[in-house]
């Protein structure tokens, strides 16, 4: 159930991402408020039974079905559903892949925007310590190979029209899809562009397991986003795992049954699995 509301709420907040991209330009600071907080999406764990047809507001250039356009000459209306065959594939396998592809388009989305520069290698000026090598995502960020499973079938089906930013959107949008057992299907919007930058020294905005209060919300107001939307996004930490190194030190500020079953589980690993 936690995964299942965790989805809802992730991705209830969290659309706001591409929202505020650009329509031409690529998506940079991809962040958009929601204008209102509706009580009635979103966390309601006892009365909504299922959210299938959510609409978020977004930004100008994007667009719900935005290769579904036959005279676009993007045109590709098989996109959203490859992907969504990609994240079944991988999710099927081992739903904890769901959350490596919620936290990828999180980090893609506040570092620059959801340009899809969170997967660079290399970039167009050469620079290949890219967002990938920060400190928040090296060993960290996963998931990256099904994002490129995704993009490999879209190539051969319609090459050069999807963009890799709007691949990670949807399959951040899948993964809700398929852990909330087919329950939240919301509208993705399309229509963000790749950057073709990427530098690891700009993930110092990513929040860090060990900011205190005022530095996470200053990190969220950064991007437009208030504390009460920090809080709800951080509902994502209801899936997926994390290093113990990270909330080792506050097991006595844990509830003492969580602390206990999280001490058990915890394994030495220095990569979580
Ligand atoms: C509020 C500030 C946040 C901080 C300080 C933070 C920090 C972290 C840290 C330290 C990890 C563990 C990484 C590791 O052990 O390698 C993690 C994992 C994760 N975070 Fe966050 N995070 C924040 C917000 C968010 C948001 C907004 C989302 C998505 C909406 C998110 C989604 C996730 C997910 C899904 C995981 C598990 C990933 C996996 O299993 O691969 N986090 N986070
Ligand atoms: C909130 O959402 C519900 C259900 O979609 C709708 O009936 C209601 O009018 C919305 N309220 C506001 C203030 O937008
Ligand atoms: C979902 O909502 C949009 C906008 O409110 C509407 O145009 C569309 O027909 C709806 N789709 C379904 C399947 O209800
Ligand atoms: C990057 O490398 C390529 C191939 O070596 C070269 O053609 C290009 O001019 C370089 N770009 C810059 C900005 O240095
Ligand atoms: C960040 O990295 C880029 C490329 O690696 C470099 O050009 C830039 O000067 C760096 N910025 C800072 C503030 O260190
Ligand atoms: C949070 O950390 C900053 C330094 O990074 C410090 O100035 C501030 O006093 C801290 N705030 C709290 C509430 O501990």
């Amino acid at each position: 159930m936690a995964t299942k509301l965790a989805a809802l709420v992730v991705l209830a907040a969290f659309l706001a991402g591409p929202a505020a991209c650009k329509g031409a330009i690529m998506c940079f600071n991809g962040w958009l408020r929601l204008p209102t907080y509706n009580q009635s999406f979103g966390f309601r764990p006892k009365k909504t039974k299922s959210v299938r047809n959510s609409s978020i507001p977004f930004g100008p250039g994007l667009g719900h079905g935005y290769y579904d356009n036959r005279w676009s000459r993007l045109y590709c209306p098989r996109a959203e559903g490859i992907v969504r065959g990609a994240v079944r594939d991988a999710v099927a396998a081992y739903p904890g892949i769901g959350a490596g592809l919620i936290r990828l388009f999180f980090h893609d989305c506040f570092v620059r925007g959801c340009d899809a520069s969170v997967l660079l290698t290399t970039t167009n000026s050469n620079n290949s310590d890219t967002e990938r090598e920060g400190l928040p995502n090296k060993n960290s960020l996963r998931r990256f190979e099904v994002i490129d499973a995704a993009k490999a079938a879209i190539e051969a089906a319609c090459p050069g029209k999807v963009s890799y930013a709007n691949i990670v959107a949807f399959a951040a949008r899948d993964a809700s899809y398929f852990l909330s057992n087919r329950r939240i299907n919301i509208r993705m919007p399309g229509g963000c562009y790749d950057g073709r930058e990427s530098f690891a020294n700009k993930t110092d905005q990513l929040p860090g397991p060990f900011s205190n209060v005022t530095e996470l919300q200053a990190s969220f107001v950064a991007k437009g986003l208030t504390s009460d939307e920090m809080v709800t996004l951080s509902g994502a930490h209801t899936i997926g795992r994390a290093r113990c190194m990270f909330f080792s030190s506050r097991f006595s500020e844990m509830d003492p049954t969580f602390a206990a079953k999280l001490r058990t589980s915890a394994t030495a690993t220095t990569t979580p699995m």
